[in-house]
């Protein structure tokens, strides 16, 4: 770790994949603009899940890698709330600026407003009304912390209203679908992902799962794997390193190999994963992120939770929720089409990312 010469004014933390994705417009808007550094807190090492991303999204390297890795919840944000600390009161920015819910955000929001930093949260007021679930949990606490809330949608505005919280809400639109209307493109030069993999446009489903309430309940994770083993189109699976471990640990991975039908790969960096959201038939997902891409692309999702913050997506009637209940997912996968609506303008307009700096901006004049 290095404390550098010069003070930034913001200070982006990031560390776990999604944080990634949604950095990158915002480095892309920012940049040229107002003097900013990057801690990055090690949350996510693997390079498919780390490294890879800050390639092909061109992100800068971080000015400090705090190197913190996996454990309990308590160990990894302590880890992470100890040594945010330490660089925040070396570099004193005038506002800390945490992404999304994870671990790491929830660490850096609470690091910066005990040392009285600004903190600015980008995707503030999404709420899927689970209080057992981590990342409901960060979000609460990060957007009761933050002087600045940058809500995705209009209903991220109307939850962080109905919790009393008032003022400087900031209707900004979403960072991922920036994102997505930055790389959508570029991702096309790595169609030949389809090629490798030997894929055929609407012809295989795509899942993903990782979240806590499915990998670390063996009847859930195996009830997910043996719906799906049974569709009757192919299963591709880049699977979270959490999800190997979790399925290594109920012996499930000999059980998919024998049904056959469900192919298991490595996470996929963000513009191949685009191509094959974009050619699958359905997708399967307990991911946040990817249900809106697949809104985004219009490909009907299937999203094993009960619960999701992404109602509106469900609303549109691109989304269904069947939980882990083995028939749902096997009725969805046959009989979940999507639908004709689409709404262009739910997640905003692709702006989200400027308007957040030119918000950061007029907040750093009023600091001076
Ligand atoms: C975290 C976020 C979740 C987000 C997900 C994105 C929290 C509370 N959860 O969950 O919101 O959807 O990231 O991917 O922050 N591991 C590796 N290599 C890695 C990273 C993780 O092997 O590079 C394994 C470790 O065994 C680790 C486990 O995955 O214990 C879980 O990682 P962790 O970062 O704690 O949570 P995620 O499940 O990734
Ligand atoms: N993603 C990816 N490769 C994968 C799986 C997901 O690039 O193998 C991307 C996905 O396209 C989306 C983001 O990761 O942009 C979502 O992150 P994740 O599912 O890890 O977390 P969540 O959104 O659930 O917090």
């Amino acid at each position: 770790m290095r404390i550098s010469e010069m003070t930034p004014d913001v200070i982006y933390i990031v560390g776990a994949r999604p944080n990634f994705i949604k950095l990158a417009p915002l480095i892309k808007s920012i940049k040229g603009e107002v003097d900013f550094k990057i801690v990055h807190t090690g949350q996510h090492y693997d390079y498919e899940m780390n490294e890879l991303f800050f390639r092909e999204l061109d992100l800068p390297d971080p000015d400090y890698h705090l190197g913190v890795g996996s454990g309990s919840h308590g160990y990894q944000t302590g880890e992470m709330l100890i040594r945010i600390e330490r660089v925040l009161e070396g570099e004193r920015p005038k506002l800390v600026i945490v992404l999304g819910d994870t671990n790491t955000t929830l660490a850096g929001a609470l690091a910066a407003v005990k040392l009285k930093i600004d903190v600015g949260h980008v995707e503030a007021g999404v709420r899927s009304r689970e209080r057992f679930m981590p990342e409901e949990i960060n979000r609460v606490l990060v957007d009761h912390m933050s002087s600045l809330l940058f809500a995705p949608t209009q209903r991220a505005v109307a939850n962080l209203q109905s919790e009393g919280i008032r003022e400087n809400i900031f209707l900004v639109g979403d960072v991922m679908f920036d994102s997505f209307l930055i790389y959508h493109d570029i991702a096309k030069r790595y169609y030949n992902i389809m090629e490798e993999l030997g894929l055929k446009p609407k012809d295989y489903l795509l899942l993903t799962v990782h979240r806590a309430e499915n990998t670390d309940s063996k009847e859930r994770l195996s009830n997910i794997l043996e719906a799906v083993s049974g569709s009757p189109w192919e299963v591709i699976f880049p699977a979270h390193p959490r999800t190997i471990a979790a399925m290594k640990r109920f012996s499930l991975i000999e059980r998919i190999e024998r049904a056959g039908n469900v192919r298991i790969i490595k996470p996929l960096g963000y513009l191949e994963m685009l191509v094959l959201e974009e050619n699958a038939k359905k997708i399967l997902t307990d991911s946040g992120g990817v249900q809106k891409e697949a809104y985004f692309l219009r490909v009907p999702c299937i999203t094993l939770r009960e619960r999701t913050e992404w109602m509106e997506t469900v609303e549109e009637g691109w989304n269904v929720l069947v939980g882990a209940d083995k028939s749902r997912i096997s009725d969805a996968i046959v009989n979940f089409d999507g639908s004709e609506r689409y709404n262009q303008y739910i997640f905003g307009n692709g702006g989200a990312s400027d308007r957040i700096t030119s918000i950061i901006k007029d907040f750093l004049r009023f600091k001076d």
